[in-house]
């Protein structure tokens, strides 16, 4: 087992401004598994992932990241752990605009003061197929470039998981093809396990398995996703949930 929820409940605020944004969620995301988390805006999908990460505490339940429950981890124990074993890729590339690409994939381990592995590096920028970019600096990458180089960053510490918040999303069909591109064969071919998060079924339909949130809590899940099986399952429960 890669990571794993049981009865994660995150709220937000008190009393008239609580939010209860994860609603008991149990969830379970095998080693070498590539999984989906889709759902409505506000349905808590990037709670989940925060939460799963370490970036945000839980209110209630627990969280393990391969056998280390990471709840009540101590701050310096839990930044440990998120360093050594787990890589995150936003939305919004957040590459450091002073770096070279090279320099931008290798900067967490530079900060833990960890030696990369050179063999493993060099596989992984040769994947992300970026060899004759490394020397440029992210404002001269295309975007599909500049994600690349943070898929590549969150890659070359071999982290454990991999947390994706709609790493596609500010990217156009022919860039996001690329990077699914890239992620699904981080799967296929080194193993990695990824959990990520997106609204378009194109993009879901790289992953294994898809998880469908509503108000907080799992309501769906789907094999084997293809685009117009996930757009079935959307259409499905948006008839039955939608309340606005
Ligand atoms: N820091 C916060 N303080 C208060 N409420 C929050 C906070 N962060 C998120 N929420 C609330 O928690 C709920 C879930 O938010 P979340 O960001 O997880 O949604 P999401 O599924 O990622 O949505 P989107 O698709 O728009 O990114 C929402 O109702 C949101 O308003
Ligand atoms: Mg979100």
């Amino acid at each position: 087992m890669a990571a794993r929820a049981e009865g994660l409940t995150k709220a937000y605020g008190s009393g008239e401004t609580r939010v209860v944004a994860l609603d008991s969620v149990d969830v379970s995301v095998e080693r070498g598994e590539f999984v989906a988390i889709m759902g409505p805006s506000g349905s808590g999908k990037s709670t989940l992932m925060h939460c799963l990460a370490g970036l945000d505490t839980a209110t209630g339940g627990q969280i393990f990241i391969g056998e280390t429950e990471i709840t009540g981890l101590k701050d310096k124990k839990l930044t440990q752990l998120r360093r050594d074993k787990i890589g995150f890729i936003f939305q919004a590339f957040n590459l450091l605009p002073a770096l070279t690409a090279l320099e931008n994939i290798t900067l967490p381990m530079d900060i833990a003061g960890r030696k990369p592995e050179q063999a493993w590096v060099d596989k992984v920028i040769d994947t992300v197929g970026l060899a004759g970019r490394l020397k440029h600096r992210p404002t001269e990458l295309s975007g599909g470039q500049q994600q690349r180089v943070a898929c590549a960053r969150a890659l070359a510490s071999k982290p454990e998981i991999i947390f994706a918040d709609e790493p596609t999303g500010n990217l156009d069909s022919r860039a996001g093809a690329e990077v699914l591109g890239f992620l699904r064969g981080s799967v296929d071919d080194l193993g990695q396990t990824i959990v990520m998060v997106t609204h378009d079924p194109v993009a879901a339909s790289y992953a294994d398995r898809v998880l469908f949130l509503a108000d907080g809590r799992i309501v769906d899940g789907l094999l084997d996703p293809t685009a117009d099986s996930v757009l079935d399952r959307m259409r499905r429960f948006d008839g039955a949930g939608r309340k606005s």
